[in-house]
């Protein structure tokens, strides 16, 4: 049974990540599963074009420049060739992957904004914006705080991040404040231009009715649409981003040219490729958006109105996926609550496919995901590992070793009966967006081939009937193509290796599914298997949970003023007869001088209230004068052994308060007789 989604080809694009900071693993819940879309597509026959890029423009980007001394060009440079990096690491093939800074995106975004100003979609209006009096500058989005007019929360410039979640216009905030020097912000009147939302009520509610994807995101924006939609403010007072036309000072908001880098990133796939990107812009080939859930208003209201407006295609589905909680914790990077792709997990030594695994089978797409080291080990350990790897690995182990090529034999009906049923799932589940399904039930075939595998006894068989042994294993063969075939998308580098295990010498990536019936050939010689998936210990997951708690605590500390603190580590724990043994006395130093030779070492004489004052020398002259030491009060231990340092000998210990920057001598709370004990 065929189920391809379109005899057309189709556009599948992915959120843009902001070139703003790390690859963390909230981002690789979006583009894994889009990623394993697309491979799925492709292996059903389907073409499928896969566009990407960096989001730089936009107020966080500019307050973040601003604020590490740098041009936004260079901040957002730096983090498009780490996202660009990151994704090829993570094996998520874009065909193209641009920035919405390119020359592409600018003319293709002024196109838009030029036709929707001459079909008379947007028009000036005078509006308030946030201005601060004391940096003498307007205050767009993220330049500006204050109070959610709708829910009383506090809230940024655009959006009621901590409260209701609404998209706010310039202007509506309630007591705003200015985020670079934190004073009072006022309101001042200001032309901006917007673009007429409100004329589009009905489009939107027909367009939604018949969008495709997933539900949360066409429910989401209906409800949106049958409340009253207001017109849209698309200009910023910034220099940084696409200017808009015939006014330098102004520039487009950042959500007008962020998905239109979805067109230019298109037609760079096109130019490169000799494609053509109209068919999907122009014309009638499916557009397919991939996107975390906190981002449908601007896909489902904002974009198919502006296109619709400047006369472009509209998106036939936007599948929005539920968003990521880190150990059961919402995510949160300020409090510490995130995974980064690249240090926490790759730099680890782990290997990509895990993790795409974890995000595509842990729950259904529009969920929320749960990110656990500990759930991780125990699915990696008992799903890909225990059954998937599990299988794979004892029949090409016991092919290789008894047969040395794929033996001879029959395939049986029934399994390839459970091969055609599961290969007509999981192309069922992946078309609707179900990853979780497909990648459970590519696992029931991987738990079947074991129960084949058991219930068969080949191991016994090879004793008493070659020839029947053979055929299990063949028929054991059968199932490992089928599974390689069903595992590609979700683990494209194992499945690399292991099609190369099972004799295959095509390419797996552009192997399509309907290979699975074609019968495995006796004799094609086999090499030996290497284990696919290992296991992940305790010791590694103790240390990535350590590794996790110190982010939070340090980030607890910096939010409490604190400057950030290590995890303590103790000295073992002692008897009180051990505290006993230390003789340490309150002294009065009465000679300073620096030691000759040495940089760190003071003499010291320190009167105990013996007859003879103690001789000291103590390493603390990058940190005292000789002279503000005189007269101090402090603590010494009496009854350490004597050494010398640097040829003079020291009878004592003074003691100090060391950070590691900075030390400070310990002195008494009241003045105290030189010679009374310390307990
Ligand atoms: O929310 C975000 O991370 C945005 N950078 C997504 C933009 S997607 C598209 F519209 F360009
Ligand atoms: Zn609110």
């Amino acid at each position: 049974m065929s189920n391809i989604i379109s005899d057309k080809a189709v556009l599948v694009t992915c959120g843009l990540p902001y070139a703003n900071g790390k690859a963390h693993v909230g981002h690789l819940r979006t583009y894994i599963p889009a990623d394993i879309y697309v491979r799925s597509l492709k292996k059903n026959l389907q073409e499928v074009i896969f566009v990407c890029g960096s989001d730089t423009h936009g107020t966080p980007i500019v307050v973040n420049a601003e604020k590490l001394g740098i041009a936004p060009k260079e901040l957002v440079q730096k983090y498009h060739v780490h996202f660009d990096e990151l994704f090829k690491k993570m094996d998520i093939r874009f065909d193209a992957f641009g920035t919405t800074d390119d020359a592409t995106n600018h003319k293709r975004t002024l196109d838009i904004v030029d036709r929707l100003i001459e079909k008379g979609y947007v028009y000036p209006k005078i509006i308030e914006i946030a201005y601060c009096p004391q940096c003498t500058r307007f205050l767009p989005d993220r330049y500006v705080a204050g109070t959610c007019p709708h829910c009383g929360e506090k809230a940024r410039g655009d959006e009621c991040d901590q409260g209701c979640g609404k998209h706010l216009e310039p202007g509506e905030l309630k007591e705003p404040l200015c985020t670079i020097c934190r004073g009072p912000a006022e309101y001042k009147e200001q032309e901006h231009f917007f673009f007429r939302l409100s004329d589009f009520a009905d489009f939107l509610v027909k367009h939604l009715e018949n969008l495709g994807g997933t539900l949360n995101a066409r429910n989401y924006a209906l409800g949106w649409v049958k409340q009253e939609l207001s017109d849209w403010c698309i200009t910023r007072n910034l220099e940084w981003g696409v200017k808009f036309p015939g006014h330098d000072d102004l520039v487009v908001y950042v959500w007008v040219d962020a998905p239109i880098g979805y067109i230019a990133f298109t037609e760079q796939w096109a130019k490169a490729n000799g494609g053509d990107w109209e068919k999907f812009w122009k014309g009638d080939c499916p557009i397919v958006h991939f996107i975390g859930g906190d981002i449908i208003y601007h896909h489902c209201i904002f974009w198919p109105a502006m296109l619709k407006g400047a006369e472009y295609s509209q998106p036939s589905a936007v599948v929005a996926s539920g968003m990521l909680k880190i150990e059961d914790k919402t995510f949160s990077k300020s409090r510490g609550y995130v995974v980064w792709v690249e240090e926490d997990y790759l730099d680890q030594g782990f290997h990509p496919d895990l993790l795409r695994y974890y995000l595509a089978s842990y729950t259904s797409h529009t969920k929320e995901v749960n990110f656990s080291w500990n759930i991780f080990q125990d699915k990696i350990n008992t799903e890909l590992v225990g059954v998937m790897g599990n299988f794979l690995y004892r029949n090409l182990l016991f092919a290789y070793k008894n047969f040395g090529a794929v033996p001879e034999g029959e395939i049986d009906p029934q399994v390839m009966e459970k091969i055609d049923l599961t290969i007509d799932e999981v192309k069922r589940a992946n078309g609707e967006y179900e990853f979780k399904k497909a990648a459970d039930t590519a696992m029931s075939l991987a738990s079947y081939g074991n129960s084949y595998f058991q219930s068969n006894e080949p191991w016994k068989l090879i004793k008493e009937n070659r020839d029947a042994c053979g055929r299990v294993i063949k028929n054991c063969m059968q199932i490992a193509k089928a599974l390689v075939l069903l595992f590609e998308p979700i683990t494209p580098a194992s499945m690399e290796a292991a099609w190369k295990q099972i004799g295959m010498d095509s390419d797996v990536h552009t192997a399509v599914y309907d290979e699975a019936n074609v019968h495995v050939v006796s004799g094609t010689e086999l090499i030996k298997p290497e284990i696919l998936f290992t296991k992940i210990d305790d010791e590694k997951i103790a240390e990535m949970e350590t590794i996790s708690s110190k982010r939070v605590k340090a980030a607890m500390a910096k939010e409490a003023g604190i400057k950030e603190v290590e995890i303590m580590e103790y000295k073992e724990e002692i008897e009180y007869d051990d505290f006993a043994k230390l003789d340490i006395r309150v002294g009065k130093i009465i000679t300073a001088e620096k030691i000759r030779k040495s940089k760190k070492l003071l003499r010291l004489e320190v009167d105990i209230g013996d007859d003879e004052p103690r001789q000291v020398v103590a390493g603390l002259a990058e940190n005292y004068e000789p002279k503000e030491m005189l007269g101090k009060t402090v603590n010494i231990i009496v009854n350490l052994k004597p050494v010398k340092l640097c040829g003079v000998e020291s009878q004592g210990m003074l003691l100090a308060a060391d950070s590691g920057d900075n030390v400070s001598l310990l002195t008494t709370d009241k003045e105290m007789e030189p010679g009374s004990s310390i307990r």
